[in-house]
């Protein structure tokens, strides 16, 4: 890694007992081998402890055990505590181990399942929050994932849990990598998608239940794992995004705005001008503002001869296609590896599966390799 890469990209040294490779374990930033191609390594290990250097991961993805569920016989597991805030404590240990090895742009996503215990909800997932907190994560979001089937409960005085929480973390408050455009894109929702997310269930052929869908790790890359990480000083590539003249052909109201944007022989430049007056997007008003933050007065005297002469069928243009017209420079002329995802309860791997299909790379670390 260069110089540059050790001064800009950590916000913590490394921590104690990080780096002491297991046998066999190579360093995942291997230029070689990470510009060729995406990677899977696994690896055994304590997920408070796992054994990687700084930047050897760009994001993290988990299902931990949930407390007091499966007891999966293994020496040094998370999950049984006796009580539901030891288990918690556990979780920190381990997030501060990930915090340890992902650059300052690296997100934690955890899905994690409430337990009934003594006949109450014990807000496991809420707990948590609360610590994490306190330990100075920042929550970004608490997504909701609807399942349309799940374990049978046999209880006649509560209704059946169908949902689970997968909760974002984030080390700061800014600068984390988030690609919202291509997650829109691919999931759909337009401009707003939002946080409850309706995914099936299913069971996969091992013997461990693993109820953590494909689609489910798939959305969270999609967001959070870079499509390409500068090789030389670590720092990932920024999709950067325009709104475009293009409208949808197939809505009449398009068709008519497009119709007298010809008729009217409106420009290119007109166009960027109602879209610069007419929606809040900063990035395509700063190109033809005056760097004041207001609009040029040549602008807003474009977007008035525009607007009169599209009438209502102006807004078309401001909520028209948004398109990917590049990504972010580091300016380090090298090459780029794709961003790779470190899973510290491997259990079955779905999320490495789930990497792999989409051409991320990924680590896999779990106490046991029984899987
Ligand atoms: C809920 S499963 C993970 C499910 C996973 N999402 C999947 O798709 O299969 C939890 C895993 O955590 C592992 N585990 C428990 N305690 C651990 C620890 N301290 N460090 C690493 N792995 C641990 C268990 O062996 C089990 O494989």
């Amino acid at each position: 890694m260069c110089e540059k890469a050790k001064v800009d990209n950590f916000i913590q040294p490394m921590a104690e007992g990080a780096g002491n490779a297991e046998e066999g374990y190579r360093n995942p930033i291997d230029v070689e081998r990470a510009i060729t191609e995406p990677f899977t390594q696994t690896l055994i290990g304590d997920a408070r402890k796992v054994p990687l250097e700084p930047g050897a991961a760009d994001m993290v993805i988990t299902s931990p055990p949930y407390w007091m569920k499966r007891d999966y016989g293994v020496d040094g597991q998370i999950g049984q505590e006796a009580t539901p805030n030891e288990f918690v404590q556990n979780l920190i240990e381990c997030m501060e181990s990930w915090r340890a090895i992902l650059p300052r742009w690296g997100s934690v996503f955890v899905n994690l399942g409430d337990t009934y215990h003594n006949g109450s909800l014990v807000n496991t997932p809420g707990r948590l929050e609360i610590a994490a907190h306190d330990a100075g994560w920042t929550i970004r979001n608490r997504i909701v994932w609807i399942k349309e089937a799940g374990m049978p409960d046999p209880a006649k005085d509560r209704l059946k849990s169908r949902h689970e929480y997968i909760i974002h973390f984030t080390p700061r408050r800014r600068g984390y990598y988030y690609d919202q455009f291509a997650y829109a894109e691919k999931y759909g929702n337009g401009t707003g998608p939002s946080d409850v997310w309706q995914i099936g269930f299913r069971r996969n052929m091992s013997k461990h239940l693993a109820p953590y869908p494909v689609e489910l790790v798939d959305r969270i890359l999609t967001l959070a794992c870079p499509e390409q990480v500068c090789t030389c000083c670590g720092k990932p590539r920024e999709r950067v995004v325009r709104r475009t003249a293009k409208l949808d052909p197939s809505r009449p109201q398009a068709k008519r705005a497009m119709e007298l944007a010809k008729e009217k022989g409106l420009t290119p430049e007109h166009i960027a001008a109602i879209q610069a007056t007419g929606i809040s997007d900063a990035g395509k008003a700063m190109q033809v503002q005056t760097g004041t933050g207001r609009n040029s007065a040549s602008v807003k005297s474009l977007a008035a001869e525009a607007k009169a002469a599209l009438g209502g069928y102006f807004r078309e243009f401001t909520f028209a296609k948004r398109e990917t017209v590049g990504w972010t420079d580091c300016g380090c002329a090298g090459s780029f590896r794709p961003g790779i995802v470190l899973d510290p309860f491997m259990g079955t791997g779905t999320t490495l599966t789930a990497a792999r299909a989409i051409g991320r790379s990924a680590i896999g670390v779990d106490l046991s390799s029984s899987h």
